[in-house]
């Protein structure tokens, strides 16, 4: 009875409906698996995101680019811009390769005070350097930090002539710097990845750095090497925490890659951990190396990279690989006496109108790109199926035995081309609340669950032979389900 009570309970949006387009909005055919509300480069080859950073009103997202080839290589930074993290505009490549390598990940900073000397207000950017000659001839020291500034907003770059600014002392992996502004010690932070741990470095110029300390070589996960860190606080009841983020390859929490993070102190000089939980921002297969934009306030915004390095080069998109995230707010929330870092789909997706939702019986009629809420009163075992008509299907859902959610992909149509992708990936429920809340951003080649308030996040990625069409909900009849809204998302590009 409930259950019959909560389909009329449903929310349609009844609008004009419109069949979907074939063609973006600059009337090129959409490619297969192209995501409808994920950012995916122009052509060819995405990884990490980088330069993350608002500058009036516009949120600038660089990324690692290879726009030779559909797989990883000589790396470069894409550029795109947005005014609401959903709607974006490609801009020409940022930062080409040079004589000292490769442009491998970094952050971007508004220099305010004109620290740097490049201008008041100058956007600056802090990457790794990668010598690839330097790496094949054996050297150790082939990845240092260099800097760039632009003075036209992001439009135009140019490298600092004195680079590197922070010389490698003799550490294979030495990547990644995420630098944000310390107000107490007015002090830029450079927190680096450095093989098994982090390192911090400070600096009042962003060209001379000092090492203040080091974090993490007997914490956290060690499956594989620390790569793109991030470094910021939170505010729980007013309480300021401190979370530390570290993606790490191998040795995620399903295989591959995979992002943890760490809850504490920082102090402008050290990093201390409140506990040693193994924590992950997104317990799927499909969310790496992401870090939070600068220069948005209290407000941390969250995107990272869609796929997993165990088969990033391998999966069977044409034209180009990969795509963003949705951007996603953080927040922390308590479970006992730790501190977990949330993620909810950041409120700039609600630009992304709802197109039509039709029910029946317990069916969605999916048309590209979709939001699904649920909140019930009590949980139990449940799963939400997207599937086409040629029995192909992903499930998202919640085992209760296992106390676990779960998303499976064995069945999800193309699966071949890598030997761990048709994977069954779980998660912990880390919250002990009765009351259960997910939503559901569903994508053409993407499902992106966010459980209990995002508590616990899982991503994951899939190739149907046909796009899904259908969203079908089976759930345990004792289920007290409070409310339940589907609707279909208008392309944003
Ligand atoms: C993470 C990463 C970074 C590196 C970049 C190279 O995915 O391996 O550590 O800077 O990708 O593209």
């Amino acid at each position: 009875m409930k259950y019959f009570y909560f389909l009329f309970a449903v929310i349609f949006i009844a609008c004009n409906e419109k069949p979907r387009e074939q063609k973006t909005e600059s009337n090129v055919t959409r490619e297969r698996h192209r995501p409808l509300i994920h950012f995916t480069p122009p052509a060819h080859w995405m990884n990490d995101p980088n330069g993350l950073v608002k500058f009036n009103d516009e949120y600038h997202l660089f990324y690692q680019h290879y726009p030779d080839n559909t797989v990883w290589g000589p790396m470069h930074w894409g550029h795109a811009t947005s005014t609401d993290l959903v709607h974006w505009t490609h801009k020409p490549i940022a930062l080409y390769p040079d004589s000292l390598g490769y442009i491998f990940s970094g952050s971007a900073v508004i220099d305010t005070g004109n620290t740097a000397g490049f201008g008041k207000n100058a956007m600056i950017a802090i990457f790794t350097h990668h010598d690839s000659a330097g790496e094949k001839a054996g050297r150790k020291t082939f990845q240092n930090q260099g800097i760039a500034y632009s003075t036209d907003g992001g439009n135009t770059w140019t490298k600092y002539e004195k680079n590197p600014v922070l010389k490698n002392p003799g550490i294979r992996d030495f990547r990644d710097p995420k630098v944000s502004w310390h107000t107490p010690s007015k002090k830029w932070i450079m927190t680096l990845a450095t093989l098994d741990r982090i390192t911090f470095y400070s600096s009042t110029d962003l060209k001379t750095w000092t090492k203040e300390s080091e974090f993490g070589k007997n914490v956290g996960a060690h499956g594989g090497v620390w790569e793109c860190p991030d470094l910021f606080p939170l505010y729980y009841n007013g309480t300021e925490v401190w979370v530390l983020i570290v993606s790490i390859n191998p040795g995620g929490p399903n295989g591959g890659s995979g992002t943890q993070y760490f809850t504490g102190q920082f102090d402008g000089h050290e990093f201390t951990s409140y506990d040693t939980t193994v924590k992950w921002i997104d317990y799927g297969p499909d969310d790496y190396a992401g870090v939070t934009f600068f220069n948005t306030g209290n407000r941390k915004i969250f995107l990272g990279w869609m796929s997993n390095w165990q088969y990033a080069n391998v999966v069977p998109t044409e034209k180009w690989r990969s795509a963003m995230t949705v951007p996603r707010d953080l927040a922390l929330e308590k479970v006992g006496d730790k501190y977990y870092v949330t993620s909810a789909p950041s409120k700039e997706l609600n630009n992304l109108e709802s197109l039509q939702g039709t029910i029946t019986n317990n069916k969605f009629k999916l048309s590209g790109a979709a939001a699904l809420r649920i909140t019930a009163d009590t949980i139990e075992s449940f799963s939400i199926i997207l599937s086409n008509d040629s029995a192909q299907k992903v499930v998202v859902g919640y085992d209760k035995n296992a106390n676990q959610y779960y998303i499976d992909r064995t069945q999800s149509g193309r699966i071949s081309f890598e030997k761990g992708f048709a994977s069954r990936s779980v998660a912990p429920r880390l919250s002990t609340a009765g009351k259960m809340n997910m939503a559901l951003i569903i994508d053409v080649a993407s499902v992106e669950m966010f459980a209990d308030n995002g508590l616990t996040v899982m991503t994951g990625i899939f190739f149907p032979d046909k796009d899904f069409t259908e969203v079908t909900i089976d759930t345990n009849s004792k289920m007290d389900i409070t409310s339940l809204n589907f609707g279909n998302l208008k392309p944003a590009f």
